[in-house]
């Protein structure tokens, strides 16, 4: 079963629990969380404040995405704010194994992404270290831009990789995602798919979700 994670950053900042409580509404369970640092990415979004304070009245997976330069300073921080899944980016990490491995000391779901321009074989030897590997079908910093095509061989090249070696690990794509790709986005072999604007900006938020579910069940 696909599982969709809406991202936060393209809800409304000055009413986020209304459109949170129709996600809950629309039975959503996972939420995608972006942290920007202006440094890693050209953009900053938000941080541990308003996740710690949104989690207080809210059930979801909180998965986040950390666009973030060495992550590894702030997985604590990440974890006491609420998030049950923290996915770093391989570009950002100068020890990569060593920030994964905190991640799962922390007892947080461990998740790898890496930026479209990274080989795809760059992060297979990671993966059975890793519970989620992110697949960014846009660059990272911004939400709605246009999907990139190529995404679909990496998932279907990953996917490969995990059945063959008989792996545990979810595969999610992230960007430009929109009703109109989300049938071949599902058929390349995604397990969880993040969408923004789709989900925020394009009418009433419930039914925008209905008709991602019910592409998943076609
Ligand atoms: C981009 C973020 C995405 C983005 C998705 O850096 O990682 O999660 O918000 O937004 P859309 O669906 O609008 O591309
Ligand atoms: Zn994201």
């Amino acid at each position: 079963m696909v599982e969709l994670a809406p991202s936060l950053l393209s809800s409304n900042f000055s009413n986020i629990q209304a459109d949170l409580d129709k996600l809950k509404d629309a039975n959503i369970k996972y939420l995608h969380l972006d942290i920007m640092d202006g440094i890693f990415v050209p953009n900053i979004s938000f941080g541990f404040g308003l996740i710690k304070s949104i989690r207080k009245n809210n059930d979801f997976i909180f998965d986040t995405h950390l666009m973030i330069d060495e992550p590894i300073r702030y997985l604590e921080e990440f974890k006491d704010s609420g998030s049950d899944i923290i996915t770093v980016h391989y570009e950002a990490c100068s020890d990569l194994n060593k920030t994964l491995e905190k991640i799962r000391k922390l007892g947080l779901k461990v998740g790898l992404t890496f930026k479209p321009k990274t080989k795809v074989e760059c992060i297979l030897p990671y993966l059975k270290k890793v519970d989620v590997c992110l697949v960014m079908s846009v660059e990272p910093g911004f939400g709605g831009q246009s999907f990139m095509e190529d995404s679909l061989d990496k998932v279907r090249n990953i996917k490969k990789y995990i059945d063959e070696n008989e792996l545990n690990c979810l595969i999610e794509i992230d960007g430009g995602i929109k009703t109109h790709n989300l049938k071949r986005v599902i058929d390349s072999g995604v397990d969880l798919v993040v969408s923004g604007s789709d989900i925020f900006s394009n009418g009433e938020i419930k039914d925008q979700v209905f008709k991602y579910y019910k592409i998943f069940n076609s």
